[in-house]
């Protein structure tokens, strides 16, 4: 039996890295005057498409907002279908139900829980316009296959890479020399926070000039100096945009978080390694296989249970681990089982088997740059200690 002690502080799910050099920054800003989209937001882009290897990256106030921008400058509108995966957040899907496009989900892959080929190329029909794959959890979507399929059927491809920032495929940055687009999220729990916020990065010069007049209130050009000496003040509406653009005080976070990013991804690394390790040695549950192509960003740690080996479901799991002080959450609940989706395109069980089996077994864990080693230990413990209790 094991001498587990249970603690007396909760250990959260999720906190973000910040220090003092954040604070400094966004009081420098505030005191330069310039809050709204500015100077900051241009370097922060600027910064962040030579990091991960992409021609154009365009800030906005979130991924969605990213995601969204990506269909529209790819002119995917009404009457087009747009193929995703049921194991992402709401708005993977929502965003192509914003541009008027018809949502078809394609079963994930059991191994890794990202989108699976396969079930893409069968859900292919005339009106299929895109792919929207979702680098789940940090994991990543097998690239080669799909581009594959939207080469050979015509396709975009917007990656959703909110949870990417740091993955591989093949040992070259998510992000790096797009075909398509990839949005990232600087949400508060991601790998590089902004508080709220988000990025657009695409090597086409098409897709970079659109998603601008989208995102910036369909304005006909860059119009964030137009009160500078000698600004431009006349301009058009080209289009009826979105006021989606980041603004200098998110941009002056996401300008230290992204110089202190490989300080933050090493101990996330090392955090993640020691669960792998860890887990590997618990029969009842799983830890996340990452395939021979794929470099984790560790965004997510996402552990499964073998229900068929204990006395208590994954519910019941997360209760315990409740109970012990350690703060879990799931993700996701599948788009597929939201009501407005199954009112809307009346899913019903059994439409996509392997979702539903691992949204039954997942547990995201705690895993962030703050987390201590005693904490990480204590989490262990924990699992190892739930196993033991409720073991078959
Ligand atoms: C897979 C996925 N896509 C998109 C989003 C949306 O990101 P944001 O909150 O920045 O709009 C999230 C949010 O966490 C997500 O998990």
């Amino acid at each position: 039996m094991s001498q587990f002690q249970k603690r007396d502080k909760f250990i959260p799910y999720n906190l973000p890295d910040l220090t003092e050099a954040e604070v400094h920054e966004v009081d420098d800003t505030l005191r330069s005057l310039w809050v709204a989209k500015g100077p900051r937001t241009v370097k922060f882009e600027q910064e962040f498409a030579a990091h991960v290897g992409a021609k154009h990256a365009v800030a906005m106030n979130s991924c969605t907002a990213a995601l969204h921008v990506a269909l529209l400058s790819a002119g995917i509108g009404p009457g087009d279908e747009v193929i995703t995966t049921p194991m992402t957040f709401a708005s993977t899907a929502s965003t192509i139900i914003h541009c008027g496009a018809t949502p078809v989900f394609a079963d994930i892959d059991s191994s890794t829980g990202c989108i699976d080929p396969d079930e893409v190329e069968k859900k292919i029909t005339p009106k299929t316009k895109a792919i929207v794959p979702v680098h789940y959890s940090g994991q990543v979507c097998d690239l080669d296959r799909i581009y594959g399929l939207a080469d050979r059927y015509g396709l975009f491809v917007s990656e959703d890479g909110a949870h990417a920032l740091e993955s591989r495929y093949k040992g070259r940055l998510i992000g790096c020399r797009p075909k398509g687009t990839v949005s990232y999220s600087f949400y508060a729990t991601k790998n590089l926070t902004t508080g709220e916020g988000g990025m657009l990065v695409t090597d086409s010069d098409e897709i970079d000039a659109k998603a601008r007049i989208w995102a910036g209130q369909g304005m006909s050009h860059n119009a964030w100096n137009r009160y500078a000496k000698g600004g431009a003040w006349r301009y058009d509406i080209c289009e009826p945009g979105f006021k989606y653009n980041m603004f200098d005080i998110q941009a002056a976070l996401g300008l230290v978080q992204l110089s202190r990013l490989e300080e933050m991804q090493a101990k996330r690394l090392k955090i993640a390694e020691k669960y792998q390790r860890e887990f590997a040695k618990i029969d009842a549950v799983e830890p996340p296989f990452v395939p021979d192509y794929a470099t984790h960003s560790w965004h997510l740690y996402v552990l499964r249970i073998r229900p068929e080996l204990l006395t208590i479901d994954r519910d019941r799991f997360i209760g315990e681990l409740n109970e012990r002080n350690v703060g879990t959450s799931v993700h996701f609940i599948p788009v597929t089982d939201m009501s407005a989706y199954t009112k809307r395109f009346g899913f019903k069980k059994g439409d996509f088997p392997n979702t539903e089996k691992h949204f039954e077994r997942i547990v995201s864990l705690p895993l962030y740059p703050t987390l201590s080693e005693e904490e990480s230990d204590y989490v262990v413990a924990a699992v190892k200690d739930i196993v033991e209790k409720f073991h078959k």
